[in-house]
């Protein structure tokens, strides 16, 4: 007979339930390169890998003040370009949203995909030397279109020169619950033999139920409302309607309210044609900026998940141009590491295992330190 037990936690030390598993937990140690708002450090605490980060790499100070506030005494090494590898910690897994940068050498008569002098030239040089058993990279989708194929192929031998069995592809925010049309080329490579070559990046798709109004504030602030001779000039220029009945996106740059429910890619503001229009209210039409934490829900986190200081409207929503999605990125640790060590995910290992035939009874988990103990009720 199985009996329902709950643990209290006075009752751990002398519980005369065995402890089935004592596992000794190693934590994933990380560099997250280019952190912007901390893209990799957000999405792996929501995926349950347990890990630390041991240190960071990046140069814009309203980024690195958002990062420290989120994340106090984390690292910073600064420009990646002027950092010396044998300064950092050896680490498991490298992180980075590197910036796009054309991979021409211009005047050094290098030819077109040599990597010197760019930035991913320093992720290679750091991987070379450090060979950190998994490297995630994410970039715009347009690297893996055709003009730009000659350079993904390059950044892809590049790691498989060094050793790496490499793995991309180009994933979509909407295709994973969440209203935002962004998509995203991810580059995953690895050292760990528990990946073969069926081994497939992109995670299970999540059907799309909610609308960008599932995403906006109760509450909004007057001054992101543009005024009635802004909204009249969009009228008579662009002959759009404005007259809907839920709030949706209206794409400025292609003139188009967006019927369908999602908002087009959230990007840095001075580029960012995203605009809110909400149904009218005495004949009056509303049209608006998005809020800087409209703009974090759909991108992937929690009301009150980041704490943006007094950093700036523009600052933070700069952050969410050019940052991950932190809701797929989860997805994307929790399947990468799946097939790895059973040290790094308790908690994923735990889905699997309350599956399997191991599972004898009902019990409970407790993490102490690095400690993870299973106690399992026995009849
Ligand atoms: C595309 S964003 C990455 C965003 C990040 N993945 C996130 O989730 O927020 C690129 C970042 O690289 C930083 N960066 C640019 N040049 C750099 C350098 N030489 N060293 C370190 N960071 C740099 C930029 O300031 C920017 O925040």
């Amino acid at each position: 007979m199985i009996t329902k037990y709950v643990f209290l936690w006075n009752e751990i030390n002398e519980c005369l339930f065995l402890s089935k598993l004592n596992l000794r937990m190693k934590k994933l140690k990380v560099f997250e390169a280019f952190c912007g708002y901390g893209g990799a450090h957000f999405g792996l605490k929501k995926s349950g890998v347990n890990f630390e980060i041991n240190g960071y790499s990046e140069v814009d100070k309203f980024a690195i003040e958002l990062y420290d506030l989120n994340f106090p005494n984390s690292k910073n090494y600064g420009d990646i370009t002027k950092l010396s590898v044998e300064d950092i910690e050896d680490f498991d897994l490298f992180c980075g949203g590197f910036p796009c940068q054309p991979f021409s050498s211009a005047g050094l008569g290098l030819g077109e995909l040599d990597i010197r002098g760019t930035l991913f030239y320093d992720i290679v040089r750091i991987v070379e030397h450090k060979k950190p058993k998994y490297i995630l990279l994410e970039n715009v989708k347009g690297l893996n279109t055709k003009r730009h194929k000659p350079t993904l192929d390059k950044i892809i031998s590049e790691l498989k020169n060094i050793g790496y069995k490499v793995y991309y592809d180009v994933l979509n925010t909407k295709n994973y619950g969440i209203p935002q049309n962004r998509e995203r080329l991810w580059i995953f490579a690895t050292f760990d033999k528990n990946f073969d070559e069926n081994f497939v990046l992109s995670p299970n798709k999540i059907e799309l139920k909610k609308r960008i109004k599932d995403f906006l504030d109760k509450e909004i602030e007057p001054s992101l409302y543009l005024t009635k001779k802004q909204i009249d000039r969009l009228i008579e220029i662009h002959k759009v309607d404005f007259n809907v009945d839920e709030p949706l996106c209206f794409d400025v740059y292609n003139k188009k309210v967006k019927k369908d429910g999602v908002c087009i890619t959230i990007t840095e503001p001075h580029h960012n044609s995203l605009r809110i229009v909400e149904p009218p209210i005495k004949g009056e039409y509303r049209v608006r900026k998005a809020s800087v934490s409209e703009q974090y829900r759909l991108m992937g986190f929690d009301d009150n998940e980041v704490d943006f200081g007094s950093l700036s409207y523009s600052q933070l929503s700069k952050r969410c141009g050019n940052g991950w999605d932190v809701s797929l990125v989860s997805l994307i640790f929790r399947k990468i590491f799946k097939n790895s060590p059973l040290s790094f995910n308790a908690l994923i290992f735990l889905e699997n295992w309350s599956k399997s035939n191991l599972w004898t009874g009902l019990g409970s988990i407790i993490i102490i330190e690095e400690h993870l103990y299973i106690l399992n009720i026995q009849t």
